[in-house]
This record gives structure tokens, sequence and C-alpha cells, in this order.
């Protein structure tokens, strides 16, 4: 577990600074590589020979090597470091690195360390129970470092208590038990809420709340120490964090962290929504500055999204979403209300009554609770509290691969089922292993590669075919293909499909030798055939995406996009910009389009709300299409030049003539009307919907 961590060793001047000789060998042995740090008054205890024998890398001491002028850099050894450790840590060590009195190439390096810092102290008991020391280990504590605690037992004055430093081999156990705990998030997802949000009044003034992020940001750091990928959304807080595995958006309303939040959680396995988001923000946002005029005022607020429950009404199978509750009374009977009302796995519920629970302190007192029953915890480090709720959250994600692993083996980054298919009946009798080639190496390159970071099972991968019929081909390799791409998704709760997106690209044109490898590098494009590939690919997940959760596709989206803008270099037709055919670029262009944002909020209606629910409750569910469709018309009113709204009438027309079917006579005259306008070149297939009188 060890193997190959790189872990700086302080050890300052304690009788116990022996037993720090011990360690290294432990840690060496363990297969750690050992930077040994020792304070100026160390080496009265145990000299430096020792340690640089048993660690094989020369002690560092002093800011400069006196022999040859070279600078002891604290700085490369904090960003060198996978841990710290300092054992002994003296009671002036401590106090020095709580105050940061940086006289020591130790605390400097302490003040540079970027990687965890684990402190074993070592005093006398009087020392140790002194209120000094004690509020110096809490400071340190608060600062996220970890404290062993000393051991009890007879101490070096011959007196018995506690302040012996904790013995090497439980120490090298609880390092080995930190950096195995760091790969159980590995390869998951996890989005953070944290913060609160301010709703503005005038370019002065908020409506805001007390919170300071500091829980949020606890839980990000434990899912990032654990492994996962973190993706932080924190409302305006001065918490600073600069974890590479944590990406953050900072964000100020309670809409913008909306946004960003249904844009992140279809990629992500779990949420953790421990912001305190505004309930509701004023009516009407004053562009000047509100001036005193009268004795009172009235602010009008209006309602904002409720995020847990907008993420709760789009979770998948397999997503886990944990939400928080700040309560004053009822706290566990109101808990359980939002745990099902925002369709959580489990809440997190801290009382205001409770001292030292709540938004600015550093500590926290919470109760998890789920629908099995409740778990209380004692008042702790904010730090302390998130490491229970990541481990509440962990098992659950742990129980869901151990639960689907049997299943799907081979799920992860499998994005697509697509076949691929080539028909050269048009140019046969030329030579057709070049065909078979280049289909066998088409299939491969797109189920093959990893497009998303995400996880899909097996019933959750998009259906698609891509048909590419040969119109011409030469001995050089050089193609004019057409190709028909089509996408489906399963309807839920039904045996039906649903198509997502179809297209006739009318011509593709790219050379392709037997046994070529088919590559794609985003950045580079030089292959008119991968390009097309990948840019089909993103476009059809974010469309997916777009469908499972409200403009949920955005990143896959935009790669499409950016693929497209490429392209332009390369010459094909098919991406030339602001042409009057309708060609690839138009479709990703238009469905880019800030105008057309109605379209893509209509692919979530229609699917997940819509059709996902139809079979649960018929009109309901055809009520969402009816306002997705809505939409439809309104992008389309908005932007009637562009190519997507009557592509989409086009492919859909069946289904929407069979949703249709059995409703009321004024339900089809309204919605026939919408679509008659939206693509009245359709008028005839939506005549069957007035005509149908199931
Ligand atoms: N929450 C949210 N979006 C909102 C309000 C709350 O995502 N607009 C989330 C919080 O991040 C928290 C949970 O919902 O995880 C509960 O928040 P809380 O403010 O306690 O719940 P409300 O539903 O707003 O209920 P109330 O304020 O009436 O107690």
């Amino acid at each position: 577990m060890l193997k190959g961590k790189k872990i700086v060793l302080g050890v300052t001047g304690s009788i116990a600074a022996y037993k720090a000789a011990l360690l290294v060998r432990l840690l060496v042995k363990e297969g750690a590589e050992v930077q040994v740090v020792m304070t100026p008054s160390a080496k009265e205890f145990i000299t430096p020979l020792t340690l640089s024998t048993l660690s094989g890398k020369p002690v560092l001491c002093d800011f400069f090597n006196s022999g040859s002028g070279a600078w002891n850099s604290h700085v490369e050894l904090g960003l060198w470091a996978d841990a710290m450790i300092v054992a002994p840590a003296t009671a002036s060590t401590i106090g020095k690195m709580a105050c940061g009195v940086a006289d020591n190439l130790l605390v400097t390096t302490y003040l540079s360390m970027k990687a965890p810092v684990f402190i074993a102290p070592a005093m006398d008991l009087d020392m140790f129970a002194h209120p000094s020391t004690q509020r110096n280990l809490d400071v340190l504590r608060g600062y996220g470092n970890n404290i062993i605690e000393p051991a009890a037992g007879e101490l070096a004055s011959h007196l018995c208590g506690k302040g012996r430093m904790e013995e090497p081999d439980k120490i090298v156990a609880l390092l080995k038990d930190f950096f195995l705990g760091s790969a159980e998030l590995c390869g998951k997802k996890i989005l953070v809420t944290a913060g609160p949000t301010y709703e503005k009044i005038d370019p002065v003034r908020f409506v805001g709340n007390y919170s300071s992020g500091k829980m949020g940001f606890a839980v990000a750091e434990e899912c990032a120490r654990r492994g996962a990928d973190v993706t932080i959304i924190a409302g305006p807080v001065s918490v600073e964090c600069d974890n590479p595995r944590i990406k953050r958006i900072d964000v100020e309303s309670a809409r913008e962290m909306y946004d960003a939040a249904m844009t992140e959680f279809p990629s992500c396995d779990a949420a953790v929504l421990s912001a305190a988001v505004a309930d509701y923000r004023p009516a009407v946002q004053a562009g000047e500055k509100i001036k005193r005029k009268s004795e009172s005022m009235v602010l009008e607020l209006e309602a904002n999204p409720d995020i847990a429950a907008s993420l709760g009404a789009v979770k998948r199978e397999g997503q886990r979403l944990v939400g928080f509750a700040l309560e004053t009374e009822n706290g566990h009977e109101n808990a359980l209300g939002k745990l099902e009302k925002k369709n959580l796995d489990f809440i997190v519920l801290n009382s205001l009554k409770d001292e030292g629970a709540g938004f600015a302190c550093d500590t926290n007192k919470v109760t998890v609770i789920d629908r099995e029953g409740s778990c209380g915890y004692q008042l702790k480090s904010k730090k302390d509290v998130a490491k229970d709720i990541v481990s509440h959250l962990s098992k659950l994600l742990l129980l869901i691969v151990m639960f689907l692993l049997p299943f799907s083996a081979k799920a992860e980054g499998e994005e697509l089922n697509a076949t691929v298919t080539l028909n050269a009946s048009k140019v046969q009798g030329t030579n057709t292993d070049v065909f078979k080639q280049l289909e066998e190496s088409l299939n491969e390159f797109i189920n093959n590669r990893k497009w998303t970071a995400n996880t899909y099972e097996e019933e959750e991968r998009i259906d698609c075919n891509f048909t590419f019929v040969v119109n011409s081909y030469a001995n050089d390799g050089s193609f004019d293909c057409s190709l028909m791409v089509q996408a489906t998704r399963p309807v839920f709760g039904s045996s039906y499909t649903s198509v997502l997106f179809k297209y006739e690209d009318k011509s593709i044109k790219f050379n392709y030798q037997p046994f070529d490898r088919l590559e794609f590098v985003e950045d580079n494009l030089d292959n008119n055939l991968t390009a097309t590939i990948a840019f089909y690919v993103y476009t059809i997940i974010g469309m997916d995406l777009d469908a499972m959760g409200e403009l949920g596709g955005s990143e896959f989206l935009n790669k499409a996009y950016t693929i497209a803008g490429n392209a332009q270099n390369l010459g094909d037709a098919g991406w030339r910009a602001g042409s009057s055919s309708n060609n690839r670029y138009t479709i990703i262009d238009d469905y880019m389009n800030g105008a057309m944002e109605p379209v893509r909020k209509m692919m979530y209606r229609y699917h997940r709300l819509g059709l996902d629910a139809m079979f649960k409750d018929a009109d309901g569910g055809r009520k969402e299409i009816t306002e997705g469709i809505r939409l439809l018309k309104k992008a389309y009113e908005d932007r009637p030049m562009a190519y997507f709204t009557k592509l989409f009438t086009e492919y859909k027309v069946d289904e929407i003539v069979n949703v249709y079917s059995k409703c009321t006579p004024e339900e089809k005259k309204s919605v026939v009307e919408i679509l008659s306008s939206i693509n009245p070149s359709l008028s005839g297939e939506w005549d069957k919907i007035t005509k149908n009188n199931n």
C-alpha cells in the first residue's frame, strides 16, 4: 500500500526521536521513499547519520547546505510528498506549526505542504494536557491535519499518563489505512453544491444567508481524497481549494447553481447538495441602486428552482443523491419529509439548536437519516463529519458496483451500442476486401473508444446505426459515401424505443487504405472520416444527456460544436459554415444557438418527463410532450430558418402521430395546429392525428 509513496518525515527534539529510526525503517520496508527533515534540536537526540543511512537519503536540517551553498527547497518538498509525518512532534513545534512560526526548515516545509499531514505528539503528560497545547492541536485539526493521539503509559519523566508518541508500527498502519481509503472512490464522479446563494435586489444589495461553504468543501475534499473526481458548484464563499481532483464552478444565484447542477449531474455518479440555496429571489432586480424613499418598503419575492428536487426527478438508477437539512424544530420529521420529496438516498440533518453546529463554525453535529433508520454522530470538526458522510455515500456507491459487476463487466465507457454497416453494392466489382476492412475498423473505432468519462451500464447504452453507402471509390483509397445516422433511446417502462436523432449525411469524402488505423485526436483533426464519426457520436451522446436532464448534454455537444468549428479547414462540404445547404455544421450550429435553447429543453420535456412517464400516466406524460412541442414552436419562431426544428419533426412524425392517437379532439386540434406551423410540409401526416378516432 505504501509502495512508491513519497513521505516527508519531520523529526523534532524529543526523547522519542529514537522512534523515528524505527519509523523510517518500517516505511522503507513497505516500499516508501522517505525524506527526513530535522529541527536543529532533534540532532541532540538522534544523529542525522542514523536517519540518512536508514532512509538512503541525506537528511535535511538547514535552509542552506553549508558545504555547497545549495538551497534546500521546502517548496519542492511540499509538492513532492504524498504525505508528511511529524513524529515525534514536540509542544514547541506544534505551537510553531499552529501559529506559522517558520524559523526552521521543518516548519517551512509544513507550511508549503500540499499533501496530507500527520502529527504524532510526544511530550510529558502535563505539557500535553496544557490548554495551550490542546488549543494548538485543535487549530491544527481545524486546518485539516491528522493528529495521531499519543498513547498513555510510562513517560520519559517516569510519570504515567498520556503523552507517549504512538508506536511506529501503529503509525505505519494508520498511513496504510489512509492510502487504502484513497482508492475506494476511484473512477467515480461526484458533484457537490456548497455555500450560500446571493439573489440580487439591486446592483449593491442581495438576499443571502450565513452559509460559509465549509461543510461542502470538506465533503468535496474527502471525496477527492478517496479518489473521486469532484465538481464543486460554489456560491459566494471565501473557502480556497486547490485540489487537482476538484473542479470548481463559482456561481452567485440559485438559478446559476441550478443550471450548473443540471448540466453536471447526468455525468456524475452522485451529488451531495450541501448548499444553502435561497428559496426565493426578488421578483424584480432593480438596474440602479434603490433609493431610500419611505419608512417601509415591500420586497416581492418569487420562488427559486429546488435543485435537489430537480436532480431527484432526473436521477438515474444507480445515481445517488444526498441532501442536507438544517432545521430549527421537528428536525427528524422535516428531514424525512425532504428525503421523500426530493427523492434523496439519505439526508444529513443538523440542528441550529446544537451548540457548535451549523453555518459559520468549524464543527458540526449531524444525524444521517435514510429510509432504513438514522445514525447520530458526536460534535466533530466539519472535516471529520465529511468523512462520516462520504463513508455512507461510498458504501452505497460500492454496493451498486458489487451488485452490477457480474452483469456489466465491460460497462465502463461503452456509451454506444453502435452497428456500422457499409453498403458497397453501387461500386462492386472493385476490391471488396477494403470495404470489409473499413466496416470492421469503423465498428471497432466507435464501440471500443471511451468517448466520455462516464460509466454506462448495459441497459443505458445508446443504440445507434451508422449506415454508409459508397457512392464512389477509387483505388487510391478515396471514398465518397452517404451516411445515415440514427440513434434511439429506450422508453422507460416499455418495450418501445424512441428515435433520438436521425440524419442522412449526403456526402462524406475521405481516404482509407486497408489496415489504416482509425484515430481521432480532438484538437488535431486530419482525418475527415474519424472527425465526422466523432462529431456524430458526441452529438448523439449530448442529445441523449439533454433528454435525460434539462440541458444535460452541454459538455459533449460543445465537443461536437468544436469539432465542427475546427473541421472547417478540412475543406469538406459537410462542414461548411453559413452554407445554405443543411449540413453537419448547420445542425450543431442550430442546436447550440442560444435562440434554440427551448429546443434543448424540449428534448428533456419530451423524452424524460413525457414519453418515459406515459407508461404510468398516459395523460400526464402526453401533456408534457405537448409542452415540449410548444417549446419546439418557440424555438421555431425565434429562429425560423433553423434546420433542426424541421429535422426533428421529420424523424419523429410517426411517434408523434402515435402519441396523440388517444386523446380529446381539442387536444388533437391544438397540437396539430402547432405542428403544422412548425413543419407545414408534413400537414398530411399531422392530419392523421385528427382523423384517428381512437
Ligand atoms: N435545496 C436545493 N435547492 C433549493 C433548496 C434546497 O438544492 N432551492 C437543497 C439543499 O441543498 C439541501 C436540501 O435541499 O440539501 C434541503 O434544503 P432546505 O433549505 O433545508 O430545504 P427546503 O426544501 O428549502 O425547505 P425549507 O427551507 O422550507 O425548510
